[in-house]
């Protein structure tokens, strides 16, 4: 056989002696992990001050988002723990997620989703890879709080971010960033939403300071769309809304290791409007080919509000930041799972006769 290369071995391979898996664990893997880490020269230019911007694209995982990171060490482990089933809440990605690894598995999921509020990519996936798709008549949190009830029940296992396993999948990401820049940046920014991801990123990114192999830690910069910021506001939000789905939500699971994070980095929970996020969605894609899904583009959103002074949040990081210095942000989750949020804010599609006459008429 030919030998394998980092890029597909998967996360538990690639991480293996970092991760809570033993030689007992059937590694359930697609290849996810080892992604693009994409520099942006357009927005280090915004910034100023010599920084260099990486853009983490998770969109590339095999089912489009991060949630694959934590999913493949969660069912390996709830595998080698004799689970049959897999359950989860989901505003969309983890549902895909459990669903592709399940099936790659042999075993049997179950998707709790808020009834009409998934962006059709997601739903899409959920039932191609066959998992039992249940639309709750309610939003993610009261999703999440069935499937806590549902923890206990014999040989199911809750792939949701309240299993640990999840975020230390997820910590991969962090690593991948440090040995990719061969230290870990000033600033990392992502998306906040159930709040895990973010949390799983500092454990990260502490793991490898204590490990040497980063000379120091990133500031964690967290954004939260504007109707759906329970800890920005330091409030539940009952009824969260966002057209960002992935992040509508209004109780997160891992709210106090969030704060925790970004107590502990010296960074900062800001909030960026729906507007700003569907401006800075477009804005990537036309100015770097890269495309995002809505929540995603929170992390870009949030860097924009960054460059200009005047619109930092009062524990802006970016007001300390030292001169060349790097800068990550995370796009969470591929633009194609959510292509209704596109198609409903752009033109219809110019139309001509079929002849070069017709088309170069367009085109002057
Ligand atoms: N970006 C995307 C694309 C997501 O799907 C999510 C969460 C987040 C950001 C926020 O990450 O929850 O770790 O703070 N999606 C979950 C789901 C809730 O069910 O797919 P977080």
């Amino acid at each position: 056989m030919n030998p394998r290369t980092d890029r597909s071995i998967g996360v538990i391979d690639r991480y293996r002696n970092l991760l809570p898996v033993t030689e007992a664990t059937p590694v359930i893997t697609l290849g996810e992990g080892s992604t693009p880490l994409i520099e942006s020269a357009k927005l280090a230019a915004l910034m100023g001050k010599g920084c260099r911007v990486f853009l983490k694209f998770e969109g590339a995982n095999p089912t489009g988002s991060f949630k694959d990171r934590g999913m493949t060490v969660a069912v390996s482990l709830a595998a080698q723990r004799g689970a049959r089933t897999l359950i989860c809440a989901s505003t969309g990605n983890t549902s895909a997620a459990a669903a592709a690894y399940a099936a790659r598995g042999g075993m049997r999921c179950a998707v709790l989703l808020p009834a009409g509020k998934i962006a059709a990519g997601k739903i899409a996936q959920a039932f191609i890879y066959g998992a039992t798709v249940i639309g709750i008549d309610g939003n993610f949190d009261a999703c999440l709080n069935v499937v806590r009830e549902l923890q206990k029940e014999p040989e199911i296992a809750v792939v949701n971010s309240i299993n640990p396993d999840r975020l230390e999948g997820q910590k991969t990401a962090a690593f991948e960033v440090v040995d990719e820049l061969s230290d870990a940046p000033a600033i990392h920014i992502l998306p906040v939403g159930n709040a895990g991801n973010i949390a799983a990123y500092w454990n990260g990114y502490q793991e490898y300071r204590k490990l040497n192999r980063a000379s120091r830690t990133p500031r964690m910069l967290g954004f939260q769309a504007a109707g759906a910021a329970p800890i920005f506001f330091d409030q539940v939000v009952p009824s969260p809304e966002t057209s960002a789905s992935a992040i509508r939500i209004g109780n997160p699971a891992s709210w106090g290791p969030a704060k925790t994070a970004v107590k502990d980095s010296g960074g900062a929970i800001d909030i960026v409007s729906d507007e700003e996020i569907f401006s800075a969605q477009r804005w990537l894609a036309a100015n770097e080919g890269v495309f995002a899904e809505p929540a995603s583009a929170a992390s870009v959103a949030g860097f924009l509000k960054c460059a200009e002074p005047a619109r930092r949040c009062g524990s802006c990081p970016f007001a300390q930041l030292p001169e060349e210095s790097n800068i990550v942000l995370t796009l969470t989750g591929h633009g194609l799972k959510d292509v209704a949020a596109v198609l409903d804010r752009c033109p219809a599609p110019l139309k001509a006769e079929a002849n070069k006459e017709a088309v170069l008429q367009l085109l002057s």
